[in-house]
């Protein structure tokens, strides 16, 4: 039989280990967000609906996104055994300069609308990690004050053609004259997609105070109290905007556009080019034909057509098509350190992320943007030691088996 006796102090007291109290509310939720989907959770609990479905939400019934995601959880990962994996780089070459991440943070429109911290947190972390920014024509946070809240940092300018060319002009000379490195051109939105849950939703922006925003706003004050009382939200690129996202889209976009066009946008812009929205191996080969720098297979975060490519499939046959011509990125659907690892493993150069680096956002402003980079970051070198990789350049198609 166990003998027992009375437990004593003694023997109790190293076993305590109080951890000091986290006063902080914000730390404290941030600090237990262990993944990119726990970041989700809490950004939920911490946006009004509208805002939180504008941008979790994707067109139709969101099948592309889905299955972008699916396709990430169904592949496998091969490791290589009996690598010495104590050092491990991390960094890679992204047009000719080092990225210390296989990542960079795509381009994201309103995103002062997310929290009101918005591209300034966004582009301070990607300064302080290392990383690329792309900052979006739809941005709330204009080209020069992002330019001046991150000095350091890679940028990038996401270009949306407008009818009116001569503002283009005008943005890409701006994004030139305040230093960021390369134009990116997205070439998936020629009309709106389809955002039911926006449209269910009310959506519009400024945000509408509508009855159902109003009883939104007693459950979320802290954001609402945010909004009113930082900066006003409006676009920096373009005059203030009264409607839906769609309406503006199909108002300012110019669905006229071909690869004609690329000339005359050559023409304006005379550093690297990125062309974002490549969704087959024939149009990957068309513009690296034509020119450009960097190819970005994307489907938009699901956001435009549904049922499209999934991008990750496609990159295999868009690295071998390209050649060395242009680099291959790819976007879409990457909610972990090991997506990124295995979109690279099959050989894209680097890979965007969007809504992975919102949550964070949602979830804390730029500390939650930095816990998003720091959970992703952690997962790429947890994953590639376990792949037995110790840099970017070990990795390579035998890491993955594609479903
Ligand atoms: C809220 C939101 C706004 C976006 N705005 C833009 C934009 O203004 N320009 C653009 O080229 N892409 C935009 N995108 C698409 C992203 O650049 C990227 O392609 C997409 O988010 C990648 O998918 P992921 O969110 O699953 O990472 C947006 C995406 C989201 C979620």
């Amino acid at each position: 039989m166990t003998r027992r006796q009375v437990p004593r102090w003694s023997e109790l007291r190293p076993l305590l280990q109080l951890k000091p109290l986290q006063l902080d509310p914000t730390r404290r939720r941030l600090d237990a967000a262990l993944t990119i989907a726990d970041l989700r959770t809490v950004a939920r609990r911490r946006t009004p609906r509208s805002v939180f479905d504008y941008t979790d939400g994707a067109a139709e019934g969101e099948v592309s996104l889905r299955r972008s995601r699916q396709v990430f959880a169904d592949l496998e990962l091969r490791p290589q055994i009996l690598r010495d994996v104590s050092t491990l780089d991390t960094s890679t070459t992204v047009l000719g300069h080092t990225s210390a991440q296989p990542f960079a943070f795509a381009p994201t429109g309103f995103t002062r609308l997310m929290h009101h911290e918005g591209e300034r947190a966004v582009v301070r972390v990607a300064e302080r990690v290392g990383i690329p920014y792309a900052l979006s024509t739809m941005g709330t946070t204009s080209i020069e004050d992002v330019a001046a809240a991150a000095p350091a940092a890679r940028k990038w300018f996401q270009l949306y053609v407008w009818r009116d060319r001569g503002a283009g002009e005008e943005l890409m000379a701006r994004a030139r004259a305040a230093g960021y490195e390369a134009l990116m051109l997205t070439v998936d939105v020629p009309v709106a997609g389809a955002r039911l849950r926006d449209r269910r939703n009310g959506f519009s922006i400024p945000p509408a105070l509508t009855m159902r925003t109003v009883a939104d706003a007693a459950t979320r004050p802290a954001w609402w109290m945010n909004l009113l009382t930082t900066e006003p939200l409006g676009f920096a690129s373009l005059a203030n905007w009264d409607g839906t996202v769609a309406e503006l889209i199909d108002q300012m976009f110019d669905p006229t556009m071909t690869m004609a066009d690329l000339e005359w946008l050559r023409s304006c812009w005379d550093g690297p080019l990125i062309i974002k929205g490549i969704q087959t191996v024939e149009d990957a080969q068309m513009v690296a034909e034509a020119g450009a720098d960097a190819i970005v297979l994307s489907n938009h975060g699901g956001r435009q057509l549904d049922r499209a490519p999934v991008p990750l499939g496609l990159i295999p046959d868009a690295v071998e098509a390209v050649g060395d011509s242009s680099e291959v990125w790819v976007d879409t659907g990457v909610t972990s350190g090991a997506d990124i690892v295995a979109a690279i493993a099959l050989g894209a150069r680097t890979v965007l992320v969007g809504r992975a680096y919102l949550y964070g956002l949602m979830a804390g402003g730029e500390r939650g943007v930095q816990r998003a980079a720091d959970i992703l970051t952690d997962e790429v070198r947890r994953t590639m030691a376990l792949l037995g990789a110790r840099s970017i350049a070990d990795l390579s198609p035998s890491h993955v088996r594609l479903p």
